[in-house]
């Protein structure tokens, strides 16, 4: 997969292209779209997002309209603009290993209209956690992997197992990348709150560099770095450590314009 500039719109941040209208799309790289499950998810009820200088805390729970709506939507041509202005990655779940069969079989007669398939392994904020079971994930990846043609992408977290040995899992099913790493399980308390959900922003950056070092050192996947890119430095940090792109995340609610900063860096 060639991102040029290597930069994508991280999932769920982006939604489902509303940062077309902020960003100039010849600096987007990619625009992975919010993951979809295979049944309809109302996500998590509030709060749902905690922001502070260092970190947010989100607890959205993959609220999305499910892949038959979505299918409907595709049909109905809701999506061609965004088609049009930039490259397109689906990314996608399930609340067991079943359903991201039955999710990758219903998207894989629209695979060409994307550049890859992202499979979000590690989602913090919903219960099934397919990194914990490396026997039944390699079943599934195996399996996904017979399903679709397209770039395949796995994003991966920290939390199930060791983030380098489950991308060599991912290497060898016969995968393509990987997204290092997702949001991690965390607690906000704000006066008797208690808030729990993924999070995100600067203080993911040193734990995102040292999972890309190591998946970098262990495997030839193409990888998307994610966690904590707030800026160019940033960006530069993960491309020493073997980055192949980076993703813009928390950092879009911030600035939008941050993307096109880096990109005129990394053009
Ligand atoms: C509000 C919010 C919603 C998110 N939703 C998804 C999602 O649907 N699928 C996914 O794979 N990652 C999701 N993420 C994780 C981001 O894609 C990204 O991996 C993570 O936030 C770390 O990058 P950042 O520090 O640049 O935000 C979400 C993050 C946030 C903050």
């Amino acid at each position: 997969m060639e991102l040029r500039p290597p930069i994508v719109i991280a999932s769920g941040v982006g939604g489902m292209g509303e940062y077309l209208k902020l960003i100039d799309p010849r600096y987007i790289g990619a625009y992975t779209l919010k993951t979809i499950t295979f049944k309809p998810r109302l996500g998590n009820p509030p709060p749902r997002l905690i922001a502070t200088e260092r970190y947010l805390i989100n607890s959205i729970g993959l609220e999305n309209i499910g892949v038959e709506k979505f299918i409907e939507e595709l049909e109905n041509g809701l999506y061609e603009e965004l088609f049009r202005k930039v490259k397109v990655i689906f990314s996608f779940a399930g609340e067991d290993f079943e359903e991201y069969l039955k999710v990758a079989e219903k998207m894989a007669p629209y695979q060409d209209r994307f550049v890859a398939f992202e499979c979000n392994f590690s989602c913090p904020n919903v219960h099934f956690n397919p990194l914990s079971d490396t026997n039944q994930l390699k079943k599934m990846l195996i399996e996904l992997r017979k399903k679709l043609d397209v770039f395949l992408i796995a994003k991966l977290g920290i939390e199930g197992a060791f983030i380098e040995q489950v991308a060599r899992l991912v290497e060898e099913c016969g995968w393509n990348g990987v997204t290092v790493i997702n949001t991690i399980r965390a607690l906000h308390i704000n006066g008797e709150t208690l808030i729990k959900g993924g999070i995100s922003g600067p203080v993911l950056k040193p734990i995102a560099l040292r999972a890309v070092y190591e998946v970098r050192n262990r495997t030839n996947l193409y990888i998307i770095a994610s966690g904590g890119i707030m800026n160019e430095t940033d960006a530069q940090d993960f491309f020493k450590v073997g980055a192949n792109a980076v993703s813009i995340g928390t950092a879009l609610y911030r600035d939008p314009e941050i993307v096109e900063r880096i990109a005129k860096k990394f053009l």
